[in-house]
């Protein structure tokens, strides 16, 4: 049986929009990479890093990229998630995705906001922003800080519309 608390946990995640005019302090920040390191990556290869961007100029470069990017014009911080597409050829994507998800829970486990702001039409220029090399593809920016709004839960499809038995389409066990 699933506790509880830890369902809670994980469906009280949202994605933060509007952030306090509040510094997110730098440790804080640290505790949530410290945690999101526990992603599983295939083969344990581990192939993420994590640029933490705090210099307004490079931040309004970011909430430019797209207009769904501009929560982090008043975002206190951005992470951006690079996976090492050389260090792990066929998983970099699958494993920088789930970190960047590790990282998300874990910042809402500290009481910080966050949402996704999606970087895969526009890998050269996020790569631009932070001075990464051609291997590290941005697979996430993470817009964090502390929320200033409490959006109400998004729909989510039932299980029985998700789910089948055996085979694709099969809907009875
Ligand atoms: C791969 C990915 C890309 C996303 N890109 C953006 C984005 O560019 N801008 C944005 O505001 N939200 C973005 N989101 C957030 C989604 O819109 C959000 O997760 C979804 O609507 C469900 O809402 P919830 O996170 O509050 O549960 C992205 C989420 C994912 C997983």
């Amino acid at each position: 049986m699933i506790a509880v608390d830890c369902r809670e946990f994980l469906i009280s995640r949202r994605s933060i929009r509007k952030f306090e005019p509040k510094e997110v302090p730098l440790e804080l920040v640290l505790k949530a990479i410290e945690i999101a390191r526990y992603a599983p990556s295939a083969k344990n290869v581990q192939p993420w890093y994590f640029v933490i961007v705090r210099d307004r100029e490079k931040m309004a470069r970011l909430a430019k990229i797209h207009p769904g990017a501009k929560p982090l014009e008043n975002a206190s911080l951005a992470i951006v998630v690079l996976a090492d597409s050389y260090a792990s050829p066929v998983s970099y994507l699958v494993d920088g995705a789930i970190a960047a998800t590790y990282l998300w829970l874990a910042l809402h486990c500290l009481g910080l906001g966050a949402v996704w702001i999606q970087t895969l039409r526009n890998i050269e220029e996020v790569r631009n922003v932070v001075n990464a090399p051609q291997n590290l593809v941005p697979v996430a920016i993470l817009a964090v800080g502390y929320p200033a709004e409490k959006p109400e839960p998004k729909p989510r499809k039932s299980v029985e519309e998700i789910t089948f038995f055996e085979e694709y389409g099969r809907r009875n066990p």
